[in-house]
């Protein structure tokens, strides 16, 4: 048996939130299909959705209520992480979901669809409870909420209930940009009632590592500069760019995952105790980590970050064509498919202490895990039989097999030598459901709960560092970038940054871990 204590961070799995109409812009895109619909129809196997609830798609195509519903079942079936699919759960959610066809720059359909909401069966139970979520491209992020304003769908008059927006990312291409959305969507819906998308927050492993660090007693007092030697944070991933060229050709690696995913882990890892596990004080102690990083200057940019591109190769035995031959990319492209950036924060806890940061496409394997690394043991006692002790090793999986693991020395039994030996714990346990990030996230922006979501200072303090590295590439003026091979572990300049300080990458996680599971 274990103990199970409930601490405040987000809302727990479990209990009913008030009933709401969800309305979903961009219904009819992949976001819609391959995530929000699967996590509704798991919330409502799950026992989290009152009756009441109405889930309305928003979208410009021509389609019918029963033509969205199947097309929903049928993604249901493609992309739920359970199967069969049970159709009595599934028949109990269908008649309350709907279908509104709109034109998101059209404020006139806003007009129809406050209409709609109004007369739909569930509305005497939902009242004024209203859940937008922008699955839409960015572009249409600012026009959504003004004509939600306009129609009198926003946040800014009435009592009883609430009107909340869900925000998916990218938000903002840069600093300027992030600013002037924000300035425009608190127009219409103030900073509370604003849930901005960041899914890695809704992975259970990174929910866990606020328990870890802060629910034991031994692992605290070892984090900081005086027992670590440097922080690594590596999320790696096998697929190519594939249909998503035009979106990535803007974007690259540093705007699609290292301003944001690898961002929030790292001021996850970096943060001091929070006051209290309240949205505001762990968000508060997040955002004071981003501002403890001094933004690096273009020497410090073009010394301590890489960044490069797959070239052609073989992955899992496939054929991949090199990045700017993919569609819809330039074929004279500097869009980096591989990031790798060094970063350092300037407080008490970590001054002196890298943290570095890689993410890229087409590796050699698909895991995201983040590395503690501590400092070496004097080895004055062992200098007989080792030039160098190995440093102890903190790894903590998120995914795909979610786990914690601590690498440490042991004699060989024998012999007066030396090895390494590992402790492996596995999170996922057969007794345990594990919720989808986005079921969770859904879940908390319907109890109005915003630890698990960004907050604007955060999303901009992201942005100057990631602006300040942006800014010092664009000066440095290539007209080629380094290449790396798919299926490898990324470009060697990458091995060079963490070797020229005396340290290496993390290895991979190894083949047979499902098997050393067992
Ligand atoms: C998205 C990025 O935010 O995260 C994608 O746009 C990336 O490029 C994805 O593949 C990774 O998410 P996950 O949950 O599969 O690790």
């Amino acid at each position: 048996m274990t103990t199970r204590q409930t601490a405040g961070l987000g809302h727990m799995i479990g209990g009913k939130v008030a009933p709401a109409a969800v309305v979903i812009f961009g219904a009819s895109g992949d976001l819609t299909h391959r995530k929000i619909l699967p996590a509704f129809y798991h919330l409502q196997k799950n026992g989290h959705l009152p009756e009441g609830m109405a889930i309305v798609g928003f979208a410009r195509r021509d389609q019918s209520e029963p033509q969205f519903r199947e097309g929903l079942r049928q993604a249901l079936e493609d992309h739920s992480h359970t199967h069969p699919i049970d159709n009595a759960v599934w028949a109990s959610l269908e008649p309350h979901i709907y279908y509104q066809k709109g034109d998101l720059a059209n404020p006139e359909d806003y007009v129809r669809l406050a209409e709609r909401l109004r007369t739909l069966p569930e509305a005497a139970a939902f009242g004024r409870n209203h859940l937008y979520y922008l699955a839409t491209a960015p572009n249409f992020f600012p026009i959504v909420a003004e004509n939600l304003g306009k129609a009198g769908l926003d946040a800014r008059e009435g009592t009883g209930g609430y009107r909340r927006l869900i925000v998916e990312k990218p938000f903002g291409t840069d600093l300027p940009s992030a600013r002037a959305l924000n300035q425009i969507l608190h127009q219409y819906f103030p900073e509370p009632c604003i849930f901005r998308i960041d899914h890695y927050l809704g992975k259970e492993n990174v929910q866990n590592l606020l328990y870890f660090r802060f629910a034991n007693s031994i692992f605290e007092p070892l984090w900081d500069r005086r027992y670590i030697d440097h922080v690594q944070i590596t999320v790696a991933e096998t697929q190519t760019i594939g249909t998503r060229g035009a979106y990535y050709e803007t974007a690259g690696a540093s705007r699609d995952m290292l301003q944001n995913h690898l961002m929030q882990l790292f001021t996850l890892i970096a943060m001091e105790p929070p006051a209290s596990l309240e949205a505001e004080s762990i968000r508060d102690e997040k955002v004071k980590v981003l501002r403890s990083v001094p933004t690096p200057t273009p020497e410090e940019v073009l010394r301590n970050s890489v960044r490069a591109q797959y070239g052609p190769g073989i992955l899992n035995g496939k054929t991949v064509r090199p990045y700017r031959e993919e569609d819809r990319v330039s074929r004279r492209s500097l869009v980096e498919t591989y990031v790798c950036l060094r970063l350092e924060v300037d407080n008490w806890r970590w001054s002196g202490v890298p943290f570095y940061l890689r993410t890229g496409k087409a590796l050699g394997h698909q895991y995201t895990e983040i590395c503690i690394v501590f400092h070496r043991a004097p080895c004055v006692l062992f200098a007989h039989n080792l030039k160098r002790i190995a440093r102890n090793w903190l790894k903590i999986r998120i995914q795909p097999i979610e786990g914690i693991h601590m690498i440490f020395n042991t004699k060989v039994p024998g012999q007066p030598a030396i090895e390494e030996a590992r402790m492996d714990f596995y999170y996922r346990r057969q007794d345990h459901y594990f919720p989808e990030a986005y079921e969770r996230l859904l879940l908390d922006a319907l109890n109005g709960e915003s630890t698990l979501f960004t907050r604007s200072d955060e999303v901009e303090q992201a942005w100057r560092i990631i602006d300040a590295v942006q800014a010092a590439w664009r000066e440095e003026d290539l007209d080629r970038l380094p290449l790396y091979a798919p299926g490898s572990m990324g470009p060697v300049e990458a091995e060079e940054l963490l070797r020229r300080e005396g340290r290496r990458w993390g290895d991979p996680p190894c083949e047979q871990e499902e098997e050393l599971r067992e």
